[in-house]
């Protein structure tokens, strides 16, 4: 049987890094459709990908979520990140999933609904966990077939700025909160390369929950420490005021923002109360889970910069 995989935010980070594991693989009995958002987004995948099939739609759009759907095998779910329409658009493709997997005519091929959530979603003083929760609460209860995956944030969005200094006189990391707070990282390959598996072996990952974490909890201060070595360079640690950080992911975040009264308050919630938490708490969990699922060790930060500076590295940007 002819396999059809669908995979949302597929312009997005973790997306970038499964789309090359997956479109290797792609053979007349095994298709990608790769769903965006923006036309910017349509356009360039459609050309770095000419053999998968490249479509547009909001979540928010219930008909649109059905289109995606249209003849899938496996849907690999991603939500757009922080936006307060969040929960809803989940459930809008969590439904199309279930129509979809009802079909009689021509008879349904679905069997799979990947869902990339977030380490503990359990935590509701953050809104892009807390609707991520309600999202798995509403899959778990469905009548589809599924795994949830877990990351935590990614090694992968801090080391830019490291290795961008790595030729500076005086190096500074500018932490966005409090640099003594420890994290699990998750890094972006090993993220993607379990993803991949858990995608292709199917029905050995049903109705699993997984932690996708590639470190144990470390603080920025190790972090930054372990990269420096790398660079044989030594880092100072400065930290942004709260506002200075709320500002700096929201023009990140949210294209045209110039200044904080330009973000309409229900995108800024988002993440002023993830920074707020950072500033105290971290998001805390166990490597094992990713190592046993991938067969090798994950991706400290130090072997991810060691690997972004290889030549195969600099050959492929
Ligand atoms: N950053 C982290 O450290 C981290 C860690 C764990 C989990 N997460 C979660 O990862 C998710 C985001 O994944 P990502 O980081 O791979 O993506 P990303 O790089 O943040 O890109 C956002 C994606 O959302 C799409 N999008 C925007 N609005 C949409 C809409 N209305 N309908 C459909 N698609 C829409 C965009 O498409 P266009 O390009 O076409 O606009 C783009 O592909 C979020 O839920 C976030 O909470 C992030």
């Amino acid at each position: 049987m002819s396999d059809l995989i669908v995979l949302t935010c597929a312009s997005g980070k973790q997306c970038s890094h499964m789309i090359p594991l997956l479109y290797k693989e792609e053979t007349p009995l095994s298709r990608l459709r790769l769903v965006v958002n923006s036309k910017a987004s349509l356009d360039r995948l459609t050309q770095r990908y000419p053999k998968a099939e490249v479509v547009q739609a909001d979540f928010q759009n219930p008909q649109d979520c059905r289109k995606i759907l249209d003849g899938a095998t496996t849907i690999y779910y991603l939500s757009p990140t922080f936006t307060p329409h969040e929960a809803h658009m989940g459930m809008n493709v969590i439904d199309a999933a279930v129509a979809e997997s009802k079909k009689k005519i021509p008879p349904s091929k679905f069997q799979h609904f990947v869902f990339s959530s977030v380490l503990h979603p359990e935590i509701t003083k953050m809104l892009n966990h807390d609707r991520k929760r309600l999202v798995e609460e509403y899959l778990v209860e469905s009548p589809l077939t599924y795994t949830i995956l877990q990351p935590s944030h990614f090694t992968d969005n801090s080391i830019g700025p490291l290795l961008a200094q790595r030729d500076a006189d005086a190096p500074v990391y500018m932490a966005p909160y409090d640099p003594t707070v420890k994290f699990s990282f998750t890094t972006l390959r090993d993220h993607a390369e379990a993803s991949v598996k858990v995608i292709q072996e199917r029905h050995r990952h049903f109705f699993a929950t997984y932690q996708i974490l590639s470190t144990w909890p470390m603080d920025y201060y190790e972090y930054i420490r372990s990269v420096g070595d790398v660079l044989g360079r030594t880092f100072e640690v400065r930290q942004m005021s709260y506002e200075q950080a709320v500002e700096t992911f929201c023009k990140r975040l949210f294209p045209g923002v110039e200044s904080l009264a330009d973000v309409d308050l229900r995108n800024r919630e988002g993440p002023e109360r993830m920074l707020l938490y950072y500033n105290t708490r971290g998001v805390l969990g166990n490597p094992r889970v990713l190592e046993w699922l991938i067969g090798r060790k994950a991706t400290t930060p130090a072997e991810l910069a060691k690997l972004l500076l290889s030549p195969a590295a600099e050959e492929d940007n």
